[in-house]
């Protein structure tokens, strides 16, 4: 956990890009990092301050008068009390403010009075961000030390194109660990490697409007490509239609059917390790229609299936080119152990990462996952954690092969 430890002063300000700041609360939480909120009367109309208590475990600051939290921690002490304060979403106003050193209100105040680093996440409109003001007043910022997450370019919720999105909340993560760790910056374990990734489930096609899919999240598969990406790895993350977003700053390949997802991973190839963690249809319907299959009075339709090919077992067995370090993953409901291991073999990769799916166990599309790490050397259970946590690990496994 990258920061683990950490104490964040968080600083939500107004502007649409703040619900993205409640999945950060998550994701630093993730990390080992405690948060502190503050709320701008701005960044209220965008979130409720239930929902930022709620996330982020503690009550969140509002107000500079107000008296109950100015008995419990004064400004100065809970602007002093973090690691590093973190503005996210900054606004062009509030970076105004921190321009001019104004303190009108808790978030300016806190901003003023603390001495401790500062990294802001800026969010605004295209033309706001451009506007010489602003321009001025990030070169001021920066000159007084501030550090920047940030913006992204890209289409806005007001309809334009253009830089001024904030940083996705894994980036303002990665920025803080690296403002945390900066020898290791650019100096990941993985650095210069090449990994593929798998993830998400497949759409098999019945007809133009109609497919079977599995309850795969793509959550796991996610996770791992952001691990392997922070530890410096040139990440090709090959994706059906997942629920969950890939990663920033990595390479995405969509894909629907494992016909598709097979080519996408010839594709990609040669790599320096491939990671299978699709959850890839075993078969597809050979009989799938062009057109859309209508009722009629004939009777039900019938469906013929066709082995899908075996991703795994085809880049596990290809011989020459054949990446250094094979992972498969096996979704067992039983016998995970004894079936994995068997399915190691049968597959002939390197390593199987199984874990139990059976609905009572909530892994398949909640937040967590147990497995067992099988690999020549037996098998190795891991202790329940959250699937991010089982992907720095898994990550930190493949760096450490790779060097041996
Ligand atoms: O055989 P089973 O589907 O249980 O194996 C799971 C592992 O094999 C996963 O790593 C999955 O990504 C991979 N797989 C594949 N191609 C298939 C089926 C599974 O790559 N057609």
């Amino acid at each position: 956990m990258a920061l683990a430890g950490k104490h964040i002063l968080l600083i939500i300000g107004g502007g649409i890009a703040a619900y993205k700041s409640l999945e950060l609360i998550r994701r630093l939480q993730d990390q080992g990092a405690s948060v502190s909120p503050v709320l701008t009367r701005a960044g209220e109309e965008f979130v409720t301050p239930l929902s930022v208590s709620a996330l982020a475990g503690r009550a969140v600051h509002r107000d500079l008068f107000d008296l109950t939290s100015e008995a419990e921690m004064g400004h100065i002490q809970l602007s002093r009390s973090a690691d590093l304060v973190v503005v996210a979403p900054a606004t062009a106003d509030l970076m105004a403010k921190m321009a001019q050193g104004l303190a009108n209100d808790l978030a300016s105040t806190l901003l003023l009075a603390t001495d401790t680093r500062v990294l802001v996440a800026p969010a605004m409109n295209v033309r706001m961000w451009e506007h010489a003001a602003t321009q001025r007043n990030i070169e001021r910022l920066r000159g007084d030390g501030i550090e920047f997450v940030g913006p992204n370019e890209g289409n806005m919720a007001c309809g334009e194109f253009g830089p001024g999105r904030m940083a996705e909340p894994d980036e303002i993560v990665v920025a803080i660990a690296a403002h945390f760790n900066p020898e290791r910056v650019g100096k990941g374990a993985l650095t210069g490697r090449r990994i593929l990734v798998t993830s998400g489930p497949t759409h098999e096609p019945i007809d133009p409007v109609r497919y079977i899919a599995n309850r795969s999240s793509g959550a796991q598969g996610s996770a791992l490509a952001r691990a392997l990406r922070d530890q410096g790895a040139d990440v090709v993350f090959i994706t059906g239609p997942a629920e969950v977003r890939p990663p920033e700053g990595v390479e995405v390949v969509a894909v629907e059917s494992a016909l598709e997802m097979e080519a996408a991973v010839q594709a990609a190839l040669p790599v320096d390790v491939g990671v299978f963690a699709a959850a890839v249809a075993d078969w597809r319907v050979a009989s799938a229609s062009d057109r859309k299959l209508k009722k009629s009075k004939d009777g039900l339709p019938v469906l013929e299936f066709a082995e899908n090919p075996d991703i795994l077992k085809a880049v596990s067995q290809m011989g020459a080119g054949r990446p250094p370090l094979v992972v498969g993953f096996a979704a067992e409901t039983n016998d995970v152990v004894e079936n994995a291991t068997a399915k190691r073999l049968r597959k002939g990769c390197d390593w199987i990462v199984a874990n139990d799916v059976s609905p009572a166990t909530g892994i398949m599309g909640g937040r967590e996952n147990a497995v067992v790490l099988i690999s020549e050397q037996g098998a190795e259970a891991w202790p329940r954690m959250g699937k991010d946590e089982v992907a720095v690990r898994l990550t930190q496994r493949i760096a450490e092969a790779l060097e041996a």
